[in-house]
């Protein structure tokens, strides 16, 4: 450390400087969240007490103090066009077409193939590698001068770095916010009373039209550059020659943006990121594909208004409006009793829906829903689509209350609130949806796999009063007769049927318990509970403590487990079953599995598996997952933005590698 104050200002703020690039544009952060405060807070003390030091450049003041009286129009040096848009893939291959038509060529042509990211463009002006102005769009030829709220963005750097930095460059790209910064915000806002927004764009929009910089300065607002609007010095020879300049300047670029040759390489990607869509840390609402070659660009040129070297793919829209026609209540396995709302079909995202969840009774209140309103829904990946509001502007009069029932649909028992859970419950354990959502989930793959028992047949042997219980399933053997009796059921089918069930005795214990359905005890929770306890009988046994001395194992999952077995109803379920036979195999692991005692770690983006998949993995061969590297960590699996776990890995020397070396190791690749 520098003693002369002078050396120590420069050094902090390269410091500084080299921090935030690292955090917002290589999002690989090294310095903890403490260490940059203390890095931050020694800068400002110094420059205060050294005023002779200050520059307006320095990382302490992104946030000058006054509140601006408007913004200055600012007319862009060529006009910020608009994309055209398509739709779906014969738009897209037209687009193609047209474009070969244009330059009498049909030989496949390279694409930057980028994601659409669903922000707020910019343009920013850098002079000697300077931040001069930063400016929205406007109407495409002259935007509004935002330059003292853009600086307050610590992913937009003040000064490019790195070689070749030219005397110019008009840098256009997206403002955005990333969902999850979005989420949290919205949580700190609502908990502290002040008002939410409706998604990142409008938030992200509305942050940068503020005239008082401390407002976008204390919200999570990032950007991406992906567009140029001039240059002077050395011109990239192709969309992904500036996108790899922007990288080599210290501009933040699109992580998934790639670059395909021809037509079908294009409709590949494009598929592969409608389908990772929900993973991307940040709202993307299409693809955005460009011409690559710069000297094409030049001969396709413009139409009126867009380019017609590039093109936005935009995605099916995931909202929608629609009548909500009736709220009917369903009972599930734990006997919760969920309303959902009957809609008038609509096409969404690729499908036709005609339901939407609506969560709990307090939704319910949240939303204000009657019955006959206009709703906006909205389908988010693969899961059902759920209502996000209703337009109580478009009422009639016509309209009527939800009624909330006081008895259970399934069984007519009076149902009771759940504080905890805001949810309605119906406690009796006879309730015959319940029994039959319980036999379902003990029949299916992942617990007892019983082929042959799904939720018709499940409905059918409980009415016809040959199933009341999981252990009922094991006595069905000396029913035969009975079986094949039923309406849609033949000697083979229930011949296969009781093979299955025999077959399910011995099931591994994990799966066995995961099968019970104990509230808290999921798959992982299962595993854990089979690899601690090795038996049914210890696991039965098991108290209060000694659930709670196990790794990952908390409170709720402890009270569910002896509160499961300590009912009699349940002990005597589990006697009728091993009474007929049903002995589930211990937990085994994989004795001689690659894994076998050592721990493994995982940090950063997991590509091919998800986290939990990657764990159960390492569980299966033997490992056991850990959750943060310590000296009894034997290996850290480390993905793209691995930050603090792999550079305690290094100085502990734990063994680190790649996704793709995990899977060769677990034998999943060769
Ligand atoms: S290129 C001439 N690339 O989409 C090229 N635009 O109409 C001009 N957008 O509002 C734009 N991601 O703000 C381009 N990777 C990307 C983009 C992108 C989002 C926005 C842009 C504009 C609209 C295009």
């Amino acid at each position: 450390m520098s003693k002369d104050p002078a050396r120590r200002v420069a050094e902090l703020r390269d410091l500084l400087r080299e921090a935030d690039h690292r955090y917002y544009v290589l999002d690989d952060p090294e310095l903890t969240d403490a260490q940059y405060d203390a890095l931050y807070r020694e800068l400002v003390d110094l420059e205060a007490r050294h005023p002779e030091l200050d520059d307006p450049d320095s990382p302490t003041h992104r946030v000058p103090g006054e509140v601006a009286a408007g913004f200055p129009s600012f007319p862009h040096p060529s006009p910020m066009v608009s994309l055209d848009n398509v739709l779906d893939e014969a738009a897209f291959r037209e687009w193609v077409v047209s474009a070969d038509r244009f330059l009498k060529d049909d030989s496949p042509r390279t694409y930057s193939v980028e994601p659409k990211i669903d922000g707020v463009g910019l343009e920013l002006i850098y002079e000697h590698g300077l931040l001069v102005v930063a400016a929205t769009r406007g109407d495409g030829f002259v935007g509004e001068d935002i330059t003292t709220n853009a600086k307050t963005i610590r992913s937009i750097p003040r000064r490019l770095r790195g070689k070749g930095v030219p005397a110019y460059v008009a840098v256009r790209g997206e403002a955005y916010v990333r969902k999850a910064d979005f989420e949290a915000f919205n949580r700190a806002a609502e908990e502290a009373g002040e008002r939410t927004f409706q998604n990142p764009r409008n938030f992200c929009a509305g942050s940068l039209r503020q005239l008082d910089p401390g407002i976008p300065a204390a919200r999570p607002i990032r950007f991406f550059a992906y567009a140029q609007g001039g240059i002077e010095g050395e011109k990239p020879a192709s969309q992904s020659a500036w996108l790899a300049a922007y990288a080599r300047w210290g501009l933040p670029t699109v992580p998934e943006a790639s670059v395909a040759v021809g037509a079908d390489e294009v409709v590949a990607r494009h598929a592969e990121l409608l389908a990772t869509r929900e993973d991307l840390p940040y709202e993307l609402d299409g693809v955005v594909i460009k011409v690559d070659d710069g000297g094409l660009q030049e001969r396709l040129g413009m139409r009126s208004r867009s380019p017609r070297w590039a093109v936005a793919w935009k995605f099916p829209p995931r909202r929608a409006f629609t009548r909500l026609r009736d709220v009917d209540w369903s009972v599930g396995r734990t006997g919760v009793v969920t309303p959902r709302a009957i809609l008038e079909p609509v096409f969404l995202a690729g499908v036709t829906v005609s339901h939407a969840t609506l969560h709990n009774v307090d939704e319910l209140a949240r939303l204000g829903l009657l019955i006959g309103d206009e709703v906006e829904i909205e389908r988010a990946g693969d899961v059902i689509p759920k209502v996000l509001r209703a337009l109580p502007e478009k009422r009639t009069g016509k309209e009527r209350p939800i009624e909330v029932p006081s008895l259970c649909p399934g069984c007519g028992t009076g149902l009771h609130r759940d504080p905890e859970r805001v949810a309605l419950r119906c406690d009796n354990f006879a309730c015959p949806p319940q029994v039959v959502a319980h036999l379902v989930h003990f029949a299916s793959r992942k617990a007892l796999d019983i082929r042959g028992l799904g939720d018709k047949q499940a409905a059918q042997f409980h009415e016809a009063g040959l199933l009341d219980d999981a252990a009922d399933l094991f006595a069905l053997v000396d029913r035969r007769e009975d079986l094949v009796a039923l309406e849609r059921q033949g000697e083979k089918s229930v011949d296969n049927l009781l093979a299955s069930i025999e077959e399910a005795k011995a099931v591994p214990l994990d799966r066995f318990l995961f099968g019970l359905g104990i509230r808290e005890v999921g798959e992982r929770g299962s595993r854990i509970l089979a690899r601690a306890f090795g038996s049914l009988d210890e696991v039965a046994a098991a108290d209060h403590e000694s659930l709670l001395a196990l790794d990952e194992v908390g409170d709720a999952l402890a009270d569910a487990v002896t509160t499961w077995f300590a009912e009699p109803r349940n002990r005597d379920m589990l006697a009728r079953m091993k009474a007929r036979g049903v002995a589930p195999t211990p937990w085994e692991g994989q004795s001689d599995g690659p894994f076998q005692g050592l721990t493994v770690v995982f940090t950063g983006k997991l590509e091919r598996l998800s986290r939990d998949e990657a764990k159960t993995l390492v569980e299966a061969l033997g490992g056991r997952a850990g959750s943060s590297v310590s000296a009894k960590t034997d290996l850290l699996v480390a993905g793209p933005g691995a930050g603090s776990k792999r550079k305690k890995a290094e100085e502990l020397g734990v063994a680190t590698v790649d996704e793709e070396e995990f899977l060769r190791r677990a034998g999943r690749l060769t």
